[in-house]
């Protein structure tokens, strides 16, 4: 660490196309500058009031020639940034599907993240160097950022809705996290440090962690029991009907209104917390918003559990992070305490 850093480190898969782009364009622009400025300072002396230059007419077909390539090379430049930066951009939008999955609830102003063993941190996250990771993101409040320098990455983080991004450390050691989008007061003091460790330490560290008593799928499936879900979902003793949640998760519905959505989190959160936005096709619109009832962590579980009721595939994924078997759906009327918080 000494002289000046222009550049914090690049510790992710992503970080050297971000940089090889920055200094592409920065070499690129400087380049056009030099040209321009060269030509704008040679024209002005060449032609100053006074000089004998020559002033007649150009060769016509020699500038006309001029004019198709200049124009057709800088079309092609253009193209080939477009494709680059679309590429490396795309490629930073999309997750494998083998990645580890950290939620992420911000809120003026911590960073609240949770494992998928249930471990949960603030301010800072772990993770395994070299694996992929996922992060799944919400707002409590405002809209906030997560922005990790050394990873080239920053996504916005809304309210209301989930957002994602994905990295893949490659060097071990603590990175700065900040939140990179006013969110009031304390926004610059918003912030904590991402620690990348060995596979070997990262299981050491989540073993050594005070584990929630339960996964997050876990918790939420305590929350569905002591909310009264199963009530009404759970078919058999259902007082209202209402489509069961099993198998839901990633399928296809269609909705009163007609529109065919896909049971993504997006949508399992707005049927939760606004469910007379997305009335399901067949049933009454009897549930009410249970907005009050659950803050933005109990709905990330209630997903989480709902996730685990979906798909054959998720579920033994999911089994396989968590380390452990996942609870089975509640039967109707049981209570526990709430999970959430
Ligand atoms: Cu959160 Cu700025």
């Amino acid at each position: 660490m000494n002289g000046l850093r222009l550049f914090p480190v690049a510790a992710s898969v992503n970080a050297k196309g971000v940089d090889a782009l920055f200094l592409g364009i920065l070499a690129l622009s400087v380049l056009i500058v030099l040209l321009v400025t060269g030509l704008v300072v040679t024209f002005a002396s060449r032609y100053r009031q006074g000089s004998t230059a020559n002033r007649g007419e150009l060769p016509k077909a020699f500038s006309r020639e001029v004019e198709i390539g200049w124009t057709v090379a800088t079309l092609f430049l253009a193209l080939f940034i477009f494709w680059f930066a679309s590429s490396s951009q795309l490629q930073a939008i999309t997750p494998p599907k083998n990645a580890l999955e950290i939620h992420v609830v911000a809120k003026q102003w911590m960073w609240k993240l949770q494992h998928p063993s249930g471990v949960r941190e603030i301010n800072a996250l772990h993770v395994p160097v070299g694996i992929p990771v996922k992060l799944i993101m919400t707002s409590q409040d405002t809209i906030h950022d997560f922005y990790v320098p050394a990873f080239r990455m920053k996504q916005d983080v809304l309210p209301g809705r989930y957002t994602q991004e994905w990295f893949t450390a490659t060097k071990t050691g603590t990175f700065p996290l900040r939140c990179a989008e006013y969110c009031g007061t304390d926004h610059s003091a918003m912030g904590g440090e991402v620690v990348v460790m060995r596979p070997d330490d990262y299981a050491r560290w989540t073993a050594a962690q005070p584990l929630a008593a339960v996964d997050l799928a876990g918790q939420g499936s305590r929350l569905y029991a002591s909310l009264g879900c199963g009530s009404c979902h759970n078919g058999g003793a259902a007082r209202v009907a209402a489509p069961s949640l099993t198998g839901l998760y990633g399928t296809p519905v269609r909705l009163a209104d007609g529109r065919t959505v896909t049971a993504d989190e997006d949508y399992l959160r707005q049927s939760i917390v606004e469910p007379q936005q997305v009335p399901v096709a067949g049933y009454p619109q009897a549930m009410p918003s249970y907005v009050k009832a659950v803050d933005e962590q109990g709905v990330v579980a209630l997903i989480a559990y709902l996730r685990v009721l979906g798909a054959p595939a998720v579920r033994s994924r999911m089994q396989e992070t968590a380390g452990r078997p996942i609870a089975a759906p509640p039967s109707s009327g049981e209570s526990t305490a709430g999970a959430g918080t």
